[in-house]
């Protein structure tokens, strides 16, 4: 099986013109190849003839485009190199309008802000169902979106993010369904899911259910290199055109090549061996989830105790909470005294993934440690109550978010910010869902969520010198 823009890079490289073009390391970059290797400045070029154009694309990025779209069941998709975040930001570009309505996810990704920034649409925000077993909030229901759609029936687009940075996924046929039985498209941010298409195991991919525009993030659970995403768009709700001249208008003009073979090297990685890879790293989560089940202290969540979410079994959402430790608390020991690194922690959990990537069994140090922690510490500290970070009421809006980011505005402290309109969003960070959008009514419940997320570790973006918040003047 071909990788169109791996090979045509091989071959460039292979018939070693002398370059007098850009990028000025000419292929050779003494000092950064020390770091990084010479294979990546070698194929790191420009569009010269043979090497197509990401922008206008008629050769190898084409091909190797459309073999994606083959191979997830797309009409048409996109190689992008600003991540998922820029793949949201064009997809809302292409459907809205200043003015226009959109549904969203109250807890979505800051990069579905930031495209409603963007484009000037009018967010109307889609309360998450709370999940009590693991303290947050995740997927939206089917009568949520029944609610909002009645409520607005002049809605132009529906988002939602499928599966959440944890891996729950929720009714997304029924989200088709709802969707296109009001006429509007259904936008899938599916940063967390690119590997879902590849095993029957795994949750539906928005695709399959039907959705008309998909956004994932491979780099995070495929293996291409990070920044890189795919963008699928499929059927007809979409303008197509709207969405290439979206994509031109938010990317660089220098898209990397490097970046861009990793996503046609993984693609081709998944269409040959995507199952059996997938195979291997199901059998070894499913092996560690048990194991840490079994060391008294510790809880790693199965399907059968999310409330009836489903679940992608490839993450290892775990608990520390009967020994006393926060997520954050536990994340911070693993790593300090076990050299061990989570994808990340909040206030109680650790989120643990298991990839294609992973080499042999990486179970063992990780529930070694687990073992050790849990005999030194049972009994020593007070259980942990279950703290519930995102389950705070839904915020006023006093300004859309693209009005109140052009404000002018003012820094104040925290706490004198109740009553104030947020000019910025404000994000504990994993996993960058905000607590504050642009243009919501600072309620006092916000400023105690971020105050205990603060105490406990988190990093929060948006907030300068730790503790004042940009308002609208
Ligand atoms: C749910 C979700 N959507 C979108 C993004 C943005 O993805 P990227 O980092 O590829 O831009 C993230 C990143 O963490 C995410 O968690």
């Amino acid at each position: 099986m071909k990788a169109p823009l791996c090979d045509a890079l091989i071959a460039y490289r292979e018939e070693a013109p002398l370059r007098l073009h850009v990028p000025g390391h000419k292929g050779v970059c003494p000092y950064g190849m020390e770091l990084l290797g010479e294979d990546i400045f070698s194929i790191d070029s420009t569009e010269v003839p043979g090497l197509d154009d990401l922008h206008h694309p008629r050769g190898p990025i084409l091909q190797a485009q459309r073999l994606l779209a083959r191979a997830y069941g797309a009409d048409e998709s996109f190689f992008l190199v600003n991540g998922t975040t820029g793949g949201i930001h064009a997809a809302l570009l292409a459907i809205l309008s200043r003015g226009d309505k959109v549904l969203i996810p109250r807890n979505a990704h800051k990069s579905v802000i930031g495209g409603v920034i963007l484009c000037g649409a009018i967010p109307i925000y889609l309360k998450p169902t709370y999940v009590k077993s693991l303290g947050h909030a995740s997927h939206i229901s089917i009568e949520e979106v029944k609610g909002a759609l009645k409520a607005h029936p002049d809605a132009k687009c529906l988002v939602v993010t499928n599966p959440d940075y944890w891996g729950l996924a929720g009714d997304i046929v029924g989200m088709v369904n709802l969707a296109h039985g009001a006429g509007i498209p259904l936008v899938i941010d599916e940063a967390h899911g690119p590997h879902f298409s590849f095993h029957p195991e795994l949750p539906p991919s928005g695709l399959e259910a039907g959705a008309d525009v998909v956004v994932q993030s491979p780099h995070k659970l495929l293996g291409s290199l990070t920044q890189t995403s795919f963008l699928h768009w499929k059927g007809s709700r979409v303008s197509v055109e709207r969405l290439r001249l979206s994509l031109r208008l938010i990317g660089t003009s220098s898209p990397s090549y490097p970046l861009m073979a990793s996503l046609d090297a993984v693609r081709r990685l998944m269409e040959l061996q995507g199952r059996e890879l997938l195979d291997a790293a199901l059998l070894m989560a499913d092996k560690m989830r048990a194991t840490i089940n079994k060391i008294d202290g510790f809880k790693c969540f199965t399907q059968g105790n999310l409330e009836g979410v489903a679940m992608d079994p490839t993450k290892l959402i775990i608990t520390g909470r009967e020994l006393g430790l926060t997520g954050y608390d536990l994340g911070a020991l693993l790593r300090k005294e076990h050299g061990i690194q989570v994808e990340f922690a909040d206030l109680n959990n650790v989120l643990v993934i298991v990839t294609i990537g992973d080499k042999g069994y990486v179970g063992e140090r990780l529930i070694g440690a687990l073992g050790e922690m849990a005999d030194k510490m049972r009994g020593q500290r007070p259980l942990i109550f279950q703290g519930s970070m995102e389950q705070i009421p839904m915020p006023e809006q006093d300004l859309t978010p693209q009005e109140a980011f052009f404000a002018s505005y003012e820094w104040v402290e925290l706490r004198d910010a109740v009553g104030r309109t947020s000019q910025a969003v404000v994000a504990p960070y994993p996993p960058g869902i905000p607590l504050l959008c642009p243009g919501e009514r600072i309620e006092k419940e916000v400023i105690e969520v971020l105050e205990k997320l603060k105490y406990a570790g988190a990093m929060i973006h948006g907030l300068e010198e730790d503790s004042l918040v940009a308002v609208v003047k």
